[in-house]
C-alpha cells in the first residue's frame, strides 16, 4: 500500500458563506439533508433511483424493473426493459427546448481561438456525422475507435456513435501506435475517427501517422474518417481513408436516434489493471447516464446558466463523464480545452475562467501542484469571481495543494470537491456536496447517493465497523453507473472486482475512515501506479521494457513524487553478453515511451546485475519500492532472498550518483 500524501488533519472547513447565502441555492443545503437522502438511497435504491431515472432522463420506453442481479452473481442490471438514446438525452431535448443555448465552448490551443456551438448546431453536426456512420454501414452494437485531439468534433464523434447505437472506444491521443493497435484489435473496430494532426501547447502532433502505424496490424478497420485540423500533408490510403468534411457535406443534418436498451453498451474505455493487457471496461446506457447526470447536478451543483469547465481529456473517463455526458445531460454549457495549463504561460486556466465566466472548474492534483510551484504571481489580476465549485480528481490531493486551491483559486468562497472515483465506477462515488458537507483538506469525505462504502480488513475481508479504521475500500451494493463487464472477458471482471471479497465491489484502493467518519483514500494496494492521475500497470511497463532486445528481466515500482504523485522507477537486467553501454538507460526509457506513450516515460531506469528474488524466483517488488522511496533502512527481513547480497548493490545503484 502506498501511504500517499494524505495525512488526516483535524481542521474542518464549514460550507463557505457563498454556498450558504449566495444564489443559486444549492440543491442540498445541510449535512442532515444529505444524510437523510443518502440513507434513503442505500436503504431503498429501487425507489430512489427509479424516481431519479424517470425525472432525469427521457425514455422512449419506460423501464419496469429498477435493479436486477447482484455482486455475488456478477449480473447487475439497471432499468430493465427501458429504452432510450444517449445522444437524444444529451442533445435533442435541449435543442428543442433551448436551441440557441451554447452547448460547447471550444477554447483552442491559442488564446482567443474560441468557437461556440449551440444546441441546435450540435444536433445538426451530430446528426450529419451519424448519417455518415450509417453510410459506412455502422450499425447498433458495432465498436468504433476514436483517436482525436480536443476539438468539438471529438464530442460530435462520441455522440454520433451513441446516436446510431454504436459503441465508442475513445483512445487517449497521447497513446502510442502500439497501444492504439492493441485497443483496436481487442474490440475489433471497423471504423476509426481521427484527425490529420493535433495541436497542443503550440506544437503539432502527428495523429494520423500514428493511426496509420497502428492499422498495419489491425485488419478489421475498413474506414478511417479524417478531420482536417491543421491542414498539414499526411499519408493517405485511398479507399480506406475518407475526409470528414467531404463526407459531412453530403449528409443530411437530421438523423433519427436509434433507441437502445438501458443495458446495451454505450462505450468501452480501456484501462490498466494490475496484470496483463488493458481491459475494455464496458459501461451501459441507462445506469451510466443517470450517474453522470446526477453527480453533475448534486456534486457540481449545476444550475441553469452555469458554465462547466472540466479540464480532462476525452480519452479518460473524466472527459467522458464530466466534459461530455454529465454536463450535456443537464443542458449545460461545457468547455472543451485543447491546450495545456502552462501554454502560453501558467495563467492559462485563470484566463479561461475569467474569459468564459466559468462556474464549475475541475482539474487534477498534479496540475494544481505544478501551478502552485510556479508561483502565485500567475493568478494576479485575474477575476475568478464567477467560480462556485472547484473540483479535484485522479489521485489524493493532499492538504497543502488543497489549501492552495481553496485560497488562491476559490478565494475561500468556493466549495472544494475532492472527488474520488474510477473508470469502473462510471461517476463520482465519494465527494463532498457543495452546500452540505464540511470539508477536511485531503479527504474525499462522504459517499454519493446509492454508494455504500465499507472498509475491509485486507487479509480476512471482514468489514471494519465504526470509525478510526484503515483497510481496503469496497462497496457493498450495486449502483447505476458501475461497469458491467470487461469486454469479451467477464471472468476477468469477476476476478478483478467481485471475487476478491465475495459480495463486494473491490476498488483496489486502501482507505481509512477517521474518527468523524470521513473517508481518506490512501492509494492503490495493487500493482497499479498513478502518475499525474494517469493509471499505469507495472506489468505493462515491464513488458514494454522486455520487448527491447537487450533486456532480460524487468521490475517496475512506483516512487513518491512531489509533482506527479507517483513516478515510475524501472529496474532491468540484461541478456547474457550484452554490455551496459552509456545511453542504454535512456534508450530503455524511450522504449517505454514508444510502446505505451509519452506519459508513461519512467523517471529512472536502472540497469542492474540482478534483482532481489525469493528462492522460488519471485521478484520482491516491496524491496525495490522501499529503495526508490529512500526507505532502505526499513527493508525488514531479507534473509529469505535467494541472494541477499543484491540488496546493497541495488541501494548503491539507486542512491549513488
Ligand atoms: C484511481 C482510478 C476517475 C477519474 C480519474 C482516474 C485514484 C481517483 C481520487 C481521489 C484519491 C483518487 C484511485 C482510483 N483516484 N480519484 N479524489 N483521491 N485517489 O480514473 O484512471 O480509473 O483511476 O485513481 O487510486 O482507484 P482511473
Amino acid at each position: 500500500m502506498t501511504a500517499g500524501t494524505n495525512a488526516p488533519q483535524d481542521s474542518t472547513y464549514p460550507v463557505p458563506e457563498r454556498l450558504q447565502t449566495g444564489k443559486p441555492t444549492p440543491y442540498v443545503t445541510s449535512f442532515d439533508q444529505y444524510k437523510t437522502m443518502w440513507e434513503e438511497s442505500v436503504k431503498n435504491p429501487e425507489k430512489f433511483f427509479g424516481d431519479l431515472a424517470r425525472d432525469t432522463l427521457s425514455w422512449s420506453k419506460p423501464f419496469q424493473t429498477v435493479l436486477n442481479g447482484s455482486f455475488a452473481q456478477g449480473d447487475v442490471g439497471w432499468f430493465l426493459e427501458g429504452e432510450l438514446n444517449a445522444c437524444y438525452n444529451c442533445v435533442d431535448r435541449h435543442a428543442i427546448a433551448q436551441p440557441d443555448k451554447v452547448a460547447i465552448i471550444h477554447e483552442g490551443d491559442e488564446i482567443g481561438n474560441v468557437r461556440k456551438i449551440t444546441y441546435r448546431e450540435l444536433l445538426q453536426e451530430v446528426s450529419r456525422l451519424a448519417n455518415v456512420l450509417t453510410s459506412l454501414e455502422v450499425r447498433k452494437g458495432d465498436n468504433i475507435a476514436i483517436y482525436m485531439p480536443m476539438v468539438p468534433e471529438a464530442i460530435f464523434a462520441m455522440l454520433a456513435c451513441a446516436r446510431v447505437g454504436a459503441v465508442h472506444s475513445v483512445v487517449f491521443a497521447g497513446f502510442s501506435s502500439d497501444s492504439l493497435r492493441d485497443r483496436i484489435q481487442d474490440c475489433g473496430a471497423r471504423v476509426v475517427l481521427t484527425a490529420d494532426e493535433g495541436r497542443r501547447g503550440g506544437k503539432n502532433i502527428a495523429t494520423k501517422r500514428i493511426v496509420d502505424e497502428a492499422l498495419k496490424q489491425a485488419p478489421t478497420v475498413e474506414h478511417v474518417l479524417v478531420l482536417r485540423r491543421t491542414g498539414s500533408d499526411i499519408p493517405w490510403t485511398s479507399g480506406r481513408d475518407l475526409w470528414w468534411h467531404e463526407e459531412i457535406e453530403k449528409a443530411r443534418p437530421y438523423s433519427p436516434p436509434t433507441n437502445v436498451n438501458a443495458e446495451d453498451p454505450l462505450f468501452l474505455l480501456y484501462t490498466s489493471g494490475s496484470t496483463g493487457t488493458p481491459k475494455g471496461v464496458m459501461h451501459t446506457t441507462g445506469g451510466y447516464l443517470l450517474g453522470a447526470a446526477a453527480t453533475v447536478k448534486y456534486i457540481f451543483d449545476y444550475h441553469p446558466n452555469d458554465i462547466h469547465a472540466c479540464m480532462a481529456d476525452i480519452g479518460w473517463i473524466t472527459g467522458h463523464t464530466y466534459l461530455l455526458y454529465g454536463p450535456l445531460l443537464n443542458g449545460a454549457t461545457t468547455v472543451v480545452f485543447e491546450s495545456t495549463p502552462t501554454y502560453p504561460n501558467p495563467s492559462r486556466f485563470w484566463e479561461l475562467i475569467q474569459t468564459h465566466r466559468v462556474t464549475q472548474f475541475y482539474t487534477a492534483p498534479t496540475a494544481i501542484r505544478a501551478l502552485r510551484r510556479l508561483g502565485d504571481q500567475w493568478l494576479e489580476g485575474y477575476d475568478l469571481s464567477s467560480l462556485r465549485v472547484i473540483g479535484s480528481v485522479g489521485e489524493p490531493i493532499g492538504g497543502d495543494a488543497w489549501q492552495w486551491y481553496n485560497q488562491m483559486v476559490g478565494k475561500n468562497q468556493c466549495a472544494v470537491v475532492d472527488t474520488y472515483w474510477q473508470t469502473e465506477t462510471g461517476s463520482i462515488i465519494v465527494s463532498p456536496l457543495p452546500g452540505a458537507t464540511p470539508t477536511k483538506p485531503g479527504s474525499a469525505t462522504f459517499p454519493f447517493f446509492g454508494i455504500h462504502p465499507q472498509i475491509l480488513d485486507p487479509q480476512t475481508g471482514a468489514v471494519l465497523q465504526g470509525n478510526d479504521v484503515t483497510g481496503v475500500l469496497a462497496i457493498s451494493q450495486p449502483w447505476p453507473s458501475m461497469a458491467r463487464t470487461v469486454y469479451n472477458n467477464h471472468n476477468r471482471y469477476l476476478d478483478t472486482y467481485l471475487n476478491p471479497y465475495k459480495g463486494f465491489y473491490f476498488t483496489g484502493d486502501g482507505a481509512s475512515r477517521d474518527k468523524d467518519g470521513y473517508i481518506w483514500i490512501r492509494g492503490r494496494v495493487d500493482d497499479v501506479i498513478n502518475v499525474s492521475g494517469h493509471r499505469l500497470s507495472t506489468a505493462e511497463i515491464e513488458s514494454a521494457l522486455i520487448s527491447h532486445p537487450a533486456v532480460a528481466e524487468s521490475a517496475v515500482v512506483g516512487g513518491q513524487d512531489d509533482l506527479t504523485g507517483q513516478c515510475i522507477h524501472a529496474y532491468c537486467t540484461l541478456k547474457p553478453n550484452i554490455e551496459n553501454e552509456a545511453g542504454l538507460e535512456k534508450e530503455l526509457s524511450l522504449q517505454v515511451r514508444k510502446v505505451i506513450g509519452p506519459f508513461a516515460t519512467p523517471k529512472r531506469v536502472y540497469v542492474v546485475a540482478d534483482l532481489p528474488k525469493t528462492r522460488s524466483g519471485k521478484i520482491m517488488r516491496r524491496i525495490l519500492r522501499k529503495i526508490v522511496n529512500n526507505e532502505q533502512d526499513q527493508l525488514g527481513d531479507i534473509s529469505t532472498l535467494a541472494d541477499p547480497s543484491v540488496v546493497p548493490m541495488l541501494i548503491d545503484k539507486v542512491h549513488l550518483k
